[in-house]
């Protein structure tokens, strides 16, 4: 349907015309005018698409000239996904390869449909959006159908299109609330806020440069509306690997592209995990997790030889806090290698022994890779590497660059060579070392060189013996010679004066193909984690694990991500939030800070590490590690630590089966495990901005303190009933956004269940392995004191060897659970799928805590498939805490009523039920 009535279109001219007006006296020269479409065809192009062909009004020769003709292709792809995808028409141009990221390719670039002027307008009965466009000058909008709301409109701007620089932009309403466009972190919280910069290009940038592009590249943004009540979320994926600036102004947004093309993709919600579900449709789904990887996890660079690493672990042990994978960074390395074993500090056979004895306790070892490949001849990954060609190029040399362990080649994992080396090197190496999963680090790429490099051949570098053989010595010379490296655009990369290829590879190298390092810089990390969990899946098929430093759209679905470099300082603990929410946005949310922080800061560690456990115990990836300058900060180390992570890790494994159930969901509906408040909430306007707390799945929300030397925390909670989780006597029943003050001493954190919610809990443990073959506890949390109420839950078991989480019969199992209090009597039943594996895992359910009642349960009956239960004599109630009082007092108020003794199979479906009765 295009916008063809008169006023609208004499509104557009009127915009455009005010708009050009402004903008002509503010800048100087006019980078581009715009096209003109010359045609629109509905095409049968894979079951009905719309296209279009533009042409240039008049070019400029500011950042190079206009590209003539453009082709416009613009497709429903379902009902809540509207793609527009514009590109040369001449030429085949440079886009996010279709086997890394696998989707449907547009119609190939055709002649014939070039000449046509007849304009038609798209039609798709069933979609959610429509798209809407003017012809000369051509601009396109997106409107949400159901409420004619624009959601996208880039009429009034320049639209420009040149080989090496793009730009558009939208119109945005003040009512709109922007998140995305990373990595980045982001002081001002989870919400973008209007003329902080915004640039996509992977970088070895650390965490503590804030409003920088940093390690991960997702040009997604979420727009949430609260347009006097009615609520709805869209989603803007931009996808194209090039560089980006993103002008955020508060009303437009902008993109300035140093190549590629225009691929968007709408989402159209309308609530925020719509979207989320919507974009993961598309990038693919967040990889399933191995069950201890949700388990705590130790690391440090500078765990100089094995014995340090068994006194790590026996430091665990013995402060009875809970570890499930310990890590190796680069130390177990010889010389910073690669696959190698470092054969004085990490002698194989030892190596072995230890970790023989770590895995018949259930507990999972990690080692660190890095892209990297040592050049020396004596080296046999690098010696394979050659011989298969698998190595980034320059100018037909493989390109030289320098890391750890002094000068290095990168592979080319876009190189199926590449990757098949990669997998056997992956394979070789897991014979020498059993690892569990692999970490893969400095994968923007980072280069502590920058430009052409060659070995010196004045001095020897590395020198021989040096301890710091990764500073750069190699000859190098910057390249401005081609446009490549010195693209006419300045992307706002690693900080605004450096130059494209700074400490990375030189963007004129190229990979296979003949494909530019320039086009393809960002998917670096992307295509090797890609490589890896391949290689690791050839191993025995197991779900592999992969942390990855850098990523892309569609990194979820192979690795896990954390934050990467940040400093121990109490900024650094408060950021973590955000950037930890926006990964979940981005498909990935197995995601975590470095907890009690990487680099050492000039503030005392063990208050700030207290409050670092008590948050990092409950992002999704939970790990503490550290750079070798910092001080020591196991969790052990201090007693009053010890006891934080007690505490709150005591928590997590207890909601460890919670914690899998939420993965399952990830997995199946891309749905983040660490949540922005207004995703449960959407309608409540005061959590917009909310970065200081967030959601576990729908209902279980963190409230941590961020502040030093503070002992409560001021907290926000949507109205209706929360229950303190460590205290379930405890509830905060909001009505409004006040800031409710919670008690925080120091070894205590904030973790409230929301009213409705049936949340599966275990006895937790020091170890997942065991703590997940403990007896459940179905926490019920009613609303307080209301009759008439609901709560429901559901819960996923697996093996966790498959490498997707799906129900299989004898592999998995899925529980749903539904409670309700109605005229005094609670009901509480379960309705089980797939119940043989956890039948056969003898997992039983052994208490409800229920939240919210009045009064004393009495008359308890229970079915267990389908027939009643006469024997329940070990089953009792229990009114807790002030319930217990107050009963026996005589009070109506009640809180906690426990019912306890059950042996209730999970792979059975039950039906509970009692009576209230009201103490008077
Ligand atoms: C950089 C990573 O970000 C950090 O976590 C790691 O410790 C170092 N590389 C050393 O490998």
């Amino acid at each position: 349907m295009a916008l063809s009535s008169p006023f609208l279109w004499f509104l557009g001219l009127l915009v455009s015309l005010c708009w050009c007006w402004g903008t002509t006296l503010a800048s100087e020269a006019k980078v581009g005018y715009g096209y003109r479409m010359t045609s629109l065809e509905e095409s049968t192009f894979n079951g009905g698409s719309l296209i279009g062909y533009l042409k240039v009004k008049q070019s400029t020769s500011k950042y190079g000239p206009d590209i003539p003709n453009l082709r416009l292709f613009v497709k429903h792809e379902n009902q809540d996904r509207l793609r527009v995808h514009i590109t040369d028409a001449d030429n085949p141009r440079w886009e996010v390869p279709y086997n890394l990221l696998p989707r449907a390719p547009p119609p190939p670039l055709t002649e014939n449909l070039k000449t046509s002027s007849h304009f038609s307008a798209p039609s798709y009965p069933g979609s959610n959006l429509i798209f809407t466009f003017e012809p000369d000058p051509f601009y396109f909008a997106v409107t949400r159908k159901s409420t004619g709301e624009t959601i996208f409109n880039t009429s009034g701007f320049d639209f420009v299109f040149k080989d090496q620089y793009i730009q558009i932009s939208t119109q945005l309403p003040k009512t709109a609330s922007l998140y995305g466009l990373g990595e980045n972190t982001q002081p001002g919280g989870i919400r973008l806020r209007p003329n902080d910069p915004y640039t996509l290009y992977t970088t070895d940038i650390s965490a503590i440069n804030l409003n920088t592009d940093l390690y991960g590249s997702h040009p997604i943004y979420m727009d949430l509306r609260n347009n006097g009540g009615r609520v709805s979320a869209h989603g803007v994926l931009l996808l194209n690997s090039n560089g980006m600036d993103v002008f955020y102004k508060g009303t437009s947004l902008t993109y300035k592209i140093i190549g590629g093309l225009l691929d968007f993709y709408f989402f159209s919600g309308p609530s925020p995990l719509d979207v989320v579900d919507q974009y993961t449709t598309l990038i693919g789904r967040p990889a399933a997790m191995p069950y201890w990887a949700l388990g705590f996890h130790q690391c440090r660079w500078g765990y100089k030889n094995l014995s340090v690493v068994e006194g790590v672990v026996e430091g665990y042990k013995k402060a009875n806090i809970p570890l499930d994978v310990i890590w190796n960074d680069d130390d177990h390395m010889d010389a910073a290698k690669d696959f190698t074993l470092d054969p004085i500090n990490y002698p194989r056979p030892k190596l072995l022994e230890f970790l023989d004895r770590i895995h018949s306790e259930g507990m999972h070892y990690i080692v660190l890779i890095d892209p990297g490949i040592a050049v020396n001849s004596s080296y046999g990954v690098y010696q394979r590497g050659m011989q298969k060609d698998v190595f980034i190029k320059l100018e037909g040399q493989p390109y030289l660059a320098q890391v750890w362990p002094g000068p290095v080649y990168f592979p080319d994992y876009l190189n199926p060579n590449g990757v098949s080396w990669w997998v056997d090197e992956i394979s070789r190496f897991h014979q020498l070392v059993p690892v569990d999963g692999l970490w893969i680090d400095m994968n923007e790429a980072s280069n502590f060189c920058t430009g052409k490099c060659v070995i010196p051949t004045t001095h020897q570098c590395p020198e021989p013996n040096s301890t710091t053989p990764w500073v750069c010595c190699l000859d190098c010379k910057n390249l401005t010679n081609t446009r490549w490296d010195n693209p006419p655009y300045k992307i706002n990369a690693s900080g605004k004066s450096a130059p494209l290829g700074y400490n990375t590879i030189a963007t004129s190298a190229t990979h296979y193909d003949g494909v530019l390092e320039y086009n393809a810089h960002s998917l670096y990390g992307f295509s090797q984690a890609i490589a890896t969990h391949k290689a690791l899946l050839g191993l025995d098929g197991k779900r592999p694990f992969i942390l990855s430093r850098s990523s892309f759209v569609g990194s979820g679905s192979y690795a896990a991500h954390w934050t990467g470099d940040n400093k121990g300082t109490w900024e650094d603990l408060k950021y973590s939030i955000s950037t930890m929410l926006n990964f979940g946005l981005f498909g990935m949310p197995m995601v975590g800070s470095d907890i009690c922080g990487f680099y050492p800061a000039a503030v005392p560690l063990e208050e700030l590490c207290n409050r670092w456990i008590e948050l990092g115990a409950f992002y999704p990836f939970s790990r503490d590690h550290a750079n070798f300058a910092s001080p020591r900060q196991e969790l052990y180390q201090w007693d009053s630590v010890a006891k934080s992570a007690r505490n709150a890790l005591g928590l997590r494994y207890k909601l460890l089966p919670y914690l899998y159930t939420l993965i399952y969901e990830a997995h199946l509906t891309g749905a983040p495990v660490a949540r922005p408040v207004f995703y449960s909430f959407p309608e409540f306007t005061s959590s917009y901005g909310l970065s200081t707390q967030f959601l576990l799945g729908s209902g279980v929300m963190v409230s941590p303190v961020l502040e030093q030397g503070a002992t409560s925390v001021k907290a926000m909670f949507p109205p209706g009933s929360w229950y303190n989780l460590f205290d379930m006597t405890k509830a905060v029943i909001s009505k409004d956004a006040s800031l409710v003050t919670l008690d925080a001493p120091l070894n205590e954190v904030n973790v409230h269940v929301y009213q409705g919610m049936v949340l599966p809990m275990q006895r937790g443990g020091v170890i997942s392995k065991e703590a997940r073959q403990t007896p459940f506890t179905l926490v019920i949390a009613f609303p307080y004191g209301t009759d008439g109420a609901e709560a429901n839950g559901k819960v996923y078991v697996d093996d966790d060897e498959r490498p997707e989480m799906i129900l299989v019969e004898g592999e998995a199992t899925y529980v749903e659970f539904e409670a309700s209090v109605k005229g005094k009597t609670v009901t509480v039943t379960s309705n089980v799928q797939m119940g043989k594996y956890s039948l056969s895992k003898g997992l039983m359910i052994e208490k409800m805590s229920v939240l919210g009642l009045q009064g004393k349960g009495k008359e308890l009956a229970i079915e267990v498939d389908g027939t009643a239960l006469v024997n329940t004599t070990s089953v009792y109630f229990n009114h807790v805490g002030e319930v217990q009082e107050e009963v026996e007092g005589g009070s109506k108020k009640g809180m906690l009523v426990e019912v306890g003794g059950l042996e209730l199979p999970l792979g059975k479906s039950f039906s509970l039920s009692w009576k209230m009765e009201i103490v008077s």
